[in-house]
């Protein structure tokens, strides 16, 4: 398993160039299977989960490939698609493969998807997906560890009112998929309002689905017997726009990040602010963030989009350390995700945890040591806490980063940190 090693205590300055956003990626890559004519996608980080998801596709029997190699460029066709199924070992390493769900029964009206299980930042269930698409007329058993749906009949899904209970991104891709081909109208109420939900609905809107209603919680769809293929650039990684915000303040640099869509950034920018830092409009895509002498403490509560992300939590806990007073970190989406609090412990931050709830006491002096990586955005937050502390400090099990975090090692050290990978 690969390490990062890095010495802390160097202020960044250059410029760091932002990614295509992975959790936008995902379900456009997924929407491949709702045709069989290609889709041809741009700006695909490249990171592990999107492996993971083109190997899930593959074996769904759409063809992958990539049109020069290396590139960010992939094209999807799924000339058919019976009986596909969405095995164990793919689903085990990356939950996002629930997205092929909605599509596969949409178009062929059967599928077979594992079932995801639990993951370290909690128990993450799918009830909310099944229960919109049994609305949708799915029979839906959960047998062997699979999810088995099918229409009866070999008919199409219908549209159905969905309320959704809780404010799921997945849940609200996979059903308004499903929506697109499904027959009649589909109202998807109390929808997640992400800009990666809003990328996916301009995508199937170029595939020719009828959808109303983007960036509120309301979606109508209006279903259509068949969808064509397309071409369409997903939208920048706002957590990795975010994490890199937090990279030039938390190490008193100075950073400029291009290719970000700062109307994307909202919440982390005010929140920013609040602590002192400076963000800077330099274009409509590039931000400068400018470290403030003495960062000040304020408290954050996770919230769905537009609010502060819980992707972003554990970046704003390591920033939290080295600011001057109390920050009060509430987390409301998930239920165990300050495992990366514990480690931060280790190298000299002062937390304490009641149950949602973090408090973090700051400035804290934070000395390197061996950590471990324990989730995607955790390990983010790790790397950030080792750029201000003093010595070595040695992050065990950073797959969980490179499933997220394009050429992370080379951006930071292009702006002037100290990062090794240590290949193991
Ligand atoms: C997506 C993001 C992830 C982000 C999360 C919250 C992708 C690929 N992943 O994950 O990076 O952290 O949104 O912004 O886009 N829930 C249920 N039942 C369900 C579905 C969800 O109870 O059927 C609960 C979850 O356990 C969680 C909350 O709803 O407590 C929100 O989860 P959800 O928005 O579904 O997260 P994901 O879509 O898995």
């Amino acid at each position: 398993m690969d390490k990062f090693r890095i010495r802390g205590g160097k202020p960044l300055h250059g410029a760091v160039q932002i990614s295509g956003a992975k959790n936008s990626a995902l379900p456009a890559m997924a929407a491949a299977l709702l045709t069989s004519e290609p889709v041809t996608l741009h700006n695909i980080p490249k990171v592990r989960d999107i492996i993971t998801m083109g190997k899930l596709l593959a074996f769904m029997s759409a063809t992958v490939s990539m049109p020069t190699f290396p590139s960010d460029t992939y094209s999807i066709e799924t000339n058919s698609l019976n009986d596909a199924v969405a095995p164990y070992e793919l689903v085990k390493t990356m939950r996002a493969s629930i997205l092929t769900l909605g599509p596969a029964i949409a178009r062929s009206g059967v599928a077979h998807v594992s079932l995801p299980g639990g993951c370290a930042i909690g128990a993450r269930p799918v009830d909310l997906h099944l229960a919109a698409l049994e609305k949708m007329g799915a029979q839906i058993a959960t047998e062997h560890g699979y999810i088995q749906a099918k229409v009866p009949n070999g008919g199409r899904l219908k549209g159905a009112h969905i309320v959704f209970e809780k404010i799921t991104v997945t849940g609200t891709e996979n059903i308004l998929m499903a929506a697109t081909l499904a027959e009649g109208e589909t109202i998807l109420e109390n929808a997640a309002r992400e800009p990666e939900v809003t990328d996916l609905i301009h995508l199937l809107r170029k595939m020719g689905a009828n959808i109303c209603g983007d960036d509120s919680s309301t979606l109508r769809i209006h279903g259509v017997p068949k969808l064509r293929g397309a071409t369409h650039s997903v939208i920048p990684d706002r957590i990795e726009a975010g994490t890199f915000l937090i990279a030039g303040a938390i190490t008193g640099g100075e950073l400029t990040i291009s290719n970000c869509q700062p109307a994307h950034l909202g919440a982390i920018i005010a929140k920013l602010e609040k602590t002192g830092v400076r963000v800077e409009t330099i274009e409509p895509t590039t931000l400068r963030v400018h470290a403030p002498k003495t960062l000040l403490a304020s408290d954050v509560t996770t919230e769905e989009y537009p609010g502060f992300a819980t992707d972003m939590q554990a970046q704003y806990m390591a920033l939290a350390t080295q600011a001057e007073g109390t920050s009060v970190i509430t987390e409301t989406i998930f239920e165990n995700r300050f495992l990366h609090a514990s480690e931060m412990i280790r190298m000299g931050a002062s937390i304490s945890i009641d149950g949602r709830r973090a408090v973090v006491r700051g400035p804290a002096k934070l000395s390197g040591t061996t950590v471990q990586a324990s989730d995607l955005r955790a390990s983010a937050g790790l790397v950030l806490a080792a750029l201000v502390a003093e010595g070595d400090t040695l992050i065990d099990r950073v797959y969980h980063i490179d499933r997220g975090y394009e050429a992370i090692v080379e951006k930071l050290q292009s702006v002037g940190a100290e990062i090794q990978r240590l290949h193991s």
